[in-house]
């Protein structure tokens, strides 16, 4: 059966975020209902900026932030507080403004000798938050999706198979920083819910091919995440309509 998946069109990005966050909030509260902890992946590049401002902002008391466990879909082997840092984008806009326990930032780290090496770390990390699983049970995954179609660090051509939660990987030069760490399709489909976050008329190609093709039978790596629950694609309608 194919999964639940909904596609949402949204004026701009301030309503678009307002949408994800009140998704996250329904979810990190039934969550923790069910499960005393909240597990959320948050995706990299610009896009989720403005969604982490506005959960800093108006979540602050609505997300139950100290039973939540921070993870990343990707980063770029770069340190955590370099301008292309993932983890230094979301700390200086939504970490340092919400009460998350230190010890549930789970970030994906990069002073390792090579991104090999951090890719092996971080899988080591998710084994221990994941015991005794085939894949991670990731609560909520926020994504990005490139002009290219890719997602995470997903490039198009690149296969990512096998049991590995985690992998280092060498991304194309149209995109750098170059050597990136990222969650291999396993890992994000293990998810329950995926949230797509796209915004931009440069989106619209790529979000057209993804919605073209809900069985992922080309090569746009952003076609074959199914999570165990249900995939929304927040969208504006510059990447939507392409005007
Ligand atoms: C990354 C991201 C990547 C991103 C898309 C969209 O580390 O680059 O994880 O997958 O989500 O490239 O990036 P923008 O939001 O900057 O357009």
């Amino acid at each position: 059966m194919t999964p639940a998946r909904s596609v949402h069109v949204f004026d701009d990005s301030d309503a678009l975020s307002r949408a994800a966050a009140d998704e996250i909030e329904r979810e990190a509260i039934a969550a923790t209902a069910a499960r005393l902890q909240f597990m959320f992946v948050l995706s990299g590049g610009s896009t989720p900026g403005r969604l982490f401002e506005h959960l800093a902002a108006h979540r602050r008391d609505r997300i139950p932030w100290r039973d939540t466990q921070i993870f990343w879909a990707d980063e770029r082997f770069v340190p955590p507080d370099h301008l292309d840092s993932n983890f230094a984008m979301a700390e200086a806009k939504l970490l340092t403004h919400v009460p998350i326990p230190p010890s549930h930032i789970h970030r994906i780290p990069t002073e390792s000798t090579s991104p090999t090496t951090s890719a092996l770390e971080y899988e080591t990390t998710l084994h221990g938050c994941f015991p005794d699983a085939d894949s991670p049970a990731f609560d909520v995954v926020l994504l990005g999706l490139g002009d290219d179609g890719h997602t995470a660090s997903l490039f198009p051509g690149q296969g990512s198979d096998g049991d590995k939660w985690v992998e280092s990987v060498i991304g194309p030069p149209y995109r750098p920083p170059r050597e990136r760490i990222t969650l291999t399709l396993r890992a994000l489909n293990g998810a329950e819910t995926v949230i797509f976050l796209v915004t931009g008329k440069e989106k619209h190609r790529a979000l057209r091919a993804m919605l073209d093709d809900p069985d992922g039978h080309s090569d746009v790596p952003a076609t074959h995440i199914r999570p165990r629950g249900k995939t929304l694609w927040l969208v504006d309608r510059e990447a939507f309509d392409g005007s």
